[in-house]
């Protein structure tokens, strides 16, 4: 059995960070995202792993390497265009072959890793397996819609009217059948090449595809909120661990890491909080899901179920709340002008300031 994850794509929702940056690589508790899948696959047992890589396969290459610091074997594939997850599968068919295999949207965040749902797959290797969530928003995703049986009847990508509020979620199993279905199906409307149409042709041709209603953790991390919700997750079953240095000063509350090289200097940190290498937080007030990534200065500010990127820093702001912080940004007070906001905002920024 093998893995495809996916990892190209645009990010529009995650914009500007994806300007510059591989929305797959933003950290959740101070890791890439998607790290967390490929370690999800590799507790599965699987060691074959294709990674699908567009605009920013550089990045991606260089932060995963050649794989064998997750137990894996690593082969990038390159989508010239992001043309469809289903595209993604069919310039991947040489390196598939005839093996199973798991896909996993290398930005989806699922808790609980995929173990037995791999071992499931092997023994009874339906032509599909899909993942379906009950959400509150089902226009936003693919939705499948069951009979009374429980059988999938009927999947539509981002439907205006949703027939079902099942979502799906970014990890299905396939056999090579999927294989015939993704070169039948045509691009849809949008002019992608959509997996819920391939698995509808199975459905159509009679092959069996099962579904599986998750309860458990799951977030598509494409936006903001539910990057940082991952990100709350994750560092809610963080543990306490206090590698760098914390002055007298400072008070550090609850399942606070804070990694080498780190330095708090008259603080008060309430976990849980991760606070990353070469990072310095002088002054400030750093609160519960709050992920402050490597080498960032904080001082004189207050931020809370926030996440920092590498090389950000914030100085004299009253306080930051629910926000991403992109690398290398700089938030600062303007002492002279009291009553006006000073911007420099990239394109398709986006700024909430209280009215
Ligand atoms: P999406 O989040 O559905 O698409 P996107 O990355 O284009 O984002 P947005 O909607 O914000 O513009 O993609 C899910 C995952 O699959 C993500 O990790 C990117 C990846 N992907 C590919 O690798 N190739 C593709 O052609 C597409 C559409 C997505």
């Amino acid at each position: 059995m093998k893995a495809l994850v996916l990892s190209g794509g645009s990010g529009t929702r995650l914009r500007p960070i994806t300007h510059s940056f591989a929305k797959q690589l933003v950290p959740i508790a101070n890791k890439p995202v998607l790290c967390y899948a490929l370690e999800a696959i590799a507790d599965a047992g699987i060691s074959d792993v294709g990674i699908v890589v567009g605009d920013t396969a550089a990045e991606i290459m260089k932060a995963i390497g050649d794989g064998s610091t997750f137990g894996l074997r690593v082969t990038y594939i390159r989508q010239p265009h992001p043309l469809g997850l289903a595209h993604a599968v069919y310039i991947a068919r040489e390196f598939l072959g005839q093996d199973d295999f798991v896909m996993y949207l290398g930005d989806n965040f699922v808790l609980g890793g995929i173990k037995e749902l791999v071992a499931e797959f092997r023994r009874d290797r339906p032509a599909a397996r899909i993942l379906l969530t009950e959400v509150e928003n089902p226009s936003l995703f693919g939705v499948a819609e069951l009979d009374n049986a429980g059988n999938v009847v009927r999947l539509e990508e981002k439907p205006k009217v949703p027939s079902s509020p099942l979502a799906l979620v970014g990890v299905y199993l396939f056999t090579p059948a999927v294989h015939e279905a993704v070169a039948a199906i045509k691009p849809s409307a949008r002019g992608e090449l959509e997996i819920t149409d391939a698995i509808q042709w199975l459905i159509d041709e009679g092959h069996s595809v099962r579904p599986l209603i998750i309860t458990g953790y799951w977030k598509d991390t494409g936006n903001v909120t539910d990057m940082l919700e991952a990100n709350r997750a994750v560092l809610e079953s963080a543990e306490r661990r206090i590698d760098g240095k914390v002055d007298d000063a400072s008070e550090v509350i609850g399942r606070v890491h804070i990694d080498e090289d780190a330095r708090v200097r008259n603080s008060r940190i309430v976990g849980p909080v991760s606070i990353g290498p070469g990072t310095t937080i002088t002054g400030s007030y750093l609160g519960p899901f709050t992920s402050v990534a490597r080498d960032c200065r904080i001082e004189n500010s207050e931020i809370e179920y926030s996440i920092v990127l590498p090389e950000a820093s914030i100085t004299g702001v009253g306080r930051i709340e629910a926000s991403l912080i992109g690398r290398q940004v700089e938030v600062t007070s303007s002492a002279h002008t009291p009553s006006a906001h000073r911007f420099l905002l990239g394109d398709h920024s986006k700024v909430q300031i209280p009215s």
